[in-house]
């Protein structure tokens, strides 16, 4: 196993969702499985006052009801409470820091860390600049005989322009290598799963291109509304809280030519040269918002009575396109991208769509079925392949028959959750599965394009019911090309 270096890692935003849903089950997560360095401590940083007994039961109950492994309340449980440590600060109090980095530096000679460390801004965007820049101000990050790393969460900027501001001011507190722009998306197993079964795979890697491949679709389906998100989700809608980051991403892995070798900048060059190749029509791009309707048996609210939301609202909660790479591989071949919320199940699948054989032989009528690849990446893990056969029997009747394979249903295997791979890659200096800043600003240029001409041109938001699988006008997408979203499920 890799000999971690000691740090410590320092959560702003102590008693936001993030930290208590994904970061502190994430960490004891760590902990159990042995992942952390031995030399490790954690301070949550908030804007409430806490004794740090009541962090320490925050940090349990968190753990209790989100963690992948039990809460077992024995004595190495307690050996980790007591590396947490809550500090109450106003982020915007500019003295205030001098005492952090002071407790700090105690915090380092107490825990044996030599001054490395991990800033996590799990706070809302508009204090990511003013955080980096007091972090620098105070000198807590000077790199030099010790690392400071920065993870900074979605949303990066609102657009090309922002997201250029966002960076240049983070670069002047973090060299590039030390900056890590979470997309929790590339810590779910399948994701990672991706490059292993392109690359790895005779079977795959030869057909992988506009020759063998007629289209690729990737869905992403929610269940859920926005709920108490309403003034972010105003300002962000579908296409940049899922497109931008999330699909953009998963597009590029699934596209990308094979890297020279594995390291962490060789496939990100791969990964931008997919977002520089892709190209969009807007009149290709569908958005809709949920109406009123029923989910899971539960009768629902529309968007626009959501709570915080204009009534008014044009902001889309659905989003489905068309987009094209054109480069070599690819050119010619539809990449259909859709997203959604309030829609019948969650679930997250890319479907690669096999061109058709010449009905030469079998079904001169043209009715032989393609060979269907589909790579699920929640909930279940999986990967199902389409085929065609022979139905057993005297008579000569093609069938397509399928093969599944479930990750999720591997004995006793547990996949660990996103936020358990992306913190344990911070700690150990690995950024692979983070964006980088070309990553991003390709993202947002394709983004931007489509959100001008809404802009401009203000194509209807179309009203779906909620529960259902958005408006009909993004099967058309598809229809017009005698295509149809396909699904595992
Ligand atoms: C987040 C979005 O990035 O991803 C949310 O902001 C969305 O709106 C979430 O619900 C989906 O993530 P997952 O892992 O639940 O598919």
């Amino acid at each position: 196993m890799e000999q971690l270096q000691p740090c410590i890692l320092v959560i702003f935003g102590a008693t936001g969702d993030l930290t208590r849903r994904k970061l502190y089950p994430a960490l004891y997560n760590l902990y159990r499985d042995n992942l952390l360095p031995q030399d490790f401590a954690v301070l949550s940083i908030g804007r409430r006052e806490k004794r740090e007994q009541q962090a320490h039961e925050d940090l349990i109950d968190s753990i209790k009801r989100y963690s992948r492994i039990e809460f077992t309340d024995n004595q190495a449980d307690h050996q980790f409470l007591e590396r947490f440590h809550y500090y109450q600060l106003d982020f915007y109090d500019s003295h205030a820091y001098a005492g952090l980095k002071t407790y700090l530096e105690e915090l380092d000679q107490k825990y044996h860390t030599l001054g490395n460390r991990v800033f996590f801004l799990a706070v809302a965007p508009e204090h990511f600049a003013p955080i980096t820049l007091e972090i620098k101000q105070h000198q807590m990050a000077p790199n030099l005989d010790s690392w400071q790393r920065v993870v900074i969460e979605k949303p990066f900027g609102r657009d090309l322009t922002s997201a250029r501001q966002l960076n240049k001011v983070i670069r002047q507190t973090f060299a590039e290598q030390n900056i890590y722009r979470i997309d929790h998306y590339l810590g779910k197993e399948m994701v990672q799963n991706l490059m292993v079964l392109r690359f790895a795979n005779t079977l795959f890697e030869p057909l992988w291109n506009n020759k063998y491949i007629d289209h690729v679709q990737i869905t992403f389906a929610e269940t859920v509304g926005v709920g108490t998100r309403g003034p972010y989700y105003e300002q962000s809608g579908a296409l940049r809280d899922m497109v931008q980051n999330h699909m953009l991403q998963l597009l590029s892995l699934i596209a990308m030519e094979p890297p020279v070798d594995l390291e962490t900048e060789s496939i990100r060059d791969e990964k931008v040269k997919v977002l520089r190749s892709l190209k969009v029509d807007p009149e290709n791009v569908i958005r809709g918002q949920y109406g009123p309707g029923v989910v899971n048996g539960e009768q629902v609210v529309a968007y626009r009575q959501e709570v915080r939301v204009n009534p008014n609202s044009q902001v889309e909660t659905f989003v489905a396109l068309k987009a094209e790479v054109e480069n070599f591989r690819w050119a010619g071949v539809p990449f259909y991208l859709r997203t959604g919320k309030r829609m019948p199940e969650k679930y997250s699948e890319i479907v690669i769509h096999f061109k058709k054989l010449p009905g030469v032989l079998y079904f001169k009528d043209n009715k032989l079925e393609p060979n269907i690849l589909i790579i699920s990446v929640q909930p279940d893990e999986g990967i199902f392949l389409r085929f065609n056969a022979k139905r057993p029997g005297t008579e000569q009747t093609i069938v397509p028959v399928s093969m599944d394979f479930c990750h999720s249903s591997i004995e006793g295997f547990n996949s660990p959750e996103a936020y358990e791979r992306l913190l344990y890659d911070v700690i150990r200096g690995e950024s692979t599965l983070f964006t980088r800043w070309d990553e991003v600003e390709y993202s947002w240029r394709f983004v931007d394009q489509i959100a001008k001409d809404w802009d401009v041109n203000n194509p209807p938001t179309y009203i779906y019911p909620a529960g259902s699988n958005g408006p009909s006008e993004a099967d058309f997408l598809l229809r017009m090309a005698s295509r149809e979203w396909l699904s595992r499920r």
